[in-house]
């Protein structure tokens, strides 16, 4: 459903505080040639209101010719800001980047934040911007979920479909993905909800069930007939099934990249405004699926990179996996049961 250009500017607002942006501040907004035209009118909009200091950077699109799907996650590798060192340079000297177009990690991304520019993706279209834009509780529900994170040694899923999968951690940071970027430096995804990090290189073993109604990334489609992985030494080793494990195994082929098959980042899902449903509503071409990753309780696991992390795999294949249902314990503490987060903290 549309949503007015008046609730979208007070949504962008509200972000924009929550970002602490400051009047006098340079807010660069980052658009290509899939840029929804509402969310960029209104993100001009709404950082002029607050006093910044606006402009807009048009980038060429990239690897469209290479990748086989539309989605702006599905392909990585190198990014409109690779040997481009005047965008470079514009997007350094700004407070904070509103990225529309996806920019995703890259080294030039790095050498951006380092510098203390923030960045925020927001690539959704506009209603589910609207739906879920982020507030204060959602930070300190992510934040409590990365402390557990950060303290343990072991993080175990399992779930009556047959998933038993066992990730050492430790060699990487915990990542609170909340929505809004309120620290020099920060890169974040709005909407998004969820705390991840990465299993220790060469160390996850198990067995994890895609069950039916778990959802496959970039496919954006429901599974229908469960997908058998197992996982060894931190790769997969097998992608058995039926039609569904085909499309995955098949997809997957296609990079002709053995990297991608790696165990890549692992978390759970804490926004209560996304939902499983969204997916089945949505024309695919329409949504990155965001709603499928954030939603509570989901176990989301990906294969592929972990340079995003500091480690040292980087693979232009990227697929991320929501579980329903699943239990997950850190360090033998229950965090997810049964696909319901088990939170203690107050809001
Ligand atoms: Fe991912």
């Amino acid at each position: 459903m549309a949503i007015s250009d008046h609730e979208l500017i007070q949504a962008w607002k509200e972000v924009l505080t929550l970002s602490k942006l400051e009047p006098g501040q340079t807010v660069t907004v980052l658009t290509s040639a899939a840029t929804h035209p509402q969310t960029l009118s209104t993100a001009l909009t709404a950082a002029a209101m607050l006093g910044a200091v606006v402009n807009r950077l048009d980038l060429q699109p990239v690897n469209g010719e290479k990748a086989l799907s539309r989605d702006s996650l599905a392909y990585l590798g190198t990014t409109p800001l690779t040997g481009n060192k005047a965008a470079i340079a514009a997007l350094k000297a700004s407070d904070l980047v509103l990225d529309l177009m996806t920019l995703l990690f890259s080294p030039e991304q790095h050498e951006i934040l380092a510098t203390g520019t923030k960045i925020l993706l927001a690539v959704e279209p506009p209603e589910v911007l609207a739906r879920m834009v982020p507030t204060l509780a959602d930070r300190a529900r992510v934040l409590r979920a990365t402390a557990k994170i950060e303290k343990a040694k072991t993080m175990r899923v399992v779930s009556a479909a047959g998933t038993d999968l066992t990730c050492p951690m430790g060699e990487f940071p915990a990542i609170a993905e909340y929505g809004f970027c309120d620290t020099p430096g920060r890169w974040d995804h709005w909407p998004s909800g969820f705390a991840l990090t990465w299993p220790n290189e060469k160390q996850t073993q198990g067995t994890i069930v895609i069950d039916r109604g778990d959802i496959l990334l970039p496919m954006k489609r429901y599974v229908a007939e469960p997908i058998t992985i197992t996982v060894k030494d931190g790769f997969a080793r097998s992608i058995t099934g039926g039609v569904d494990a085909e499309l995955l195994a098949e997809y997957m082929e296609s990079f002709k990249d053995p990297e991608a098959y790696a165990i890549s980042h692992i978390g759970w899902g804490l926004q209560p405004r996304a939902s499983w449903t969204t997916l089945a509503l949505y024309d695919r071409e329409a949504t990155i699926g965001m709603d499928a990753r954030a939603f509570e309780g989901n176990f989301l696991f990906s294969l592929g990179p972990n340079n995003e992390a500091g480690g040292s795999r980087s693979t232009t294949c990227h697929i991320d996996i929501p579980l329903r249902k699943c239990t997950v314990s850190l360090d033998g503490e229950e965090v997810v049961r049964l696909g319901k987060v088990l939170d203690q903290g107050q809001e």
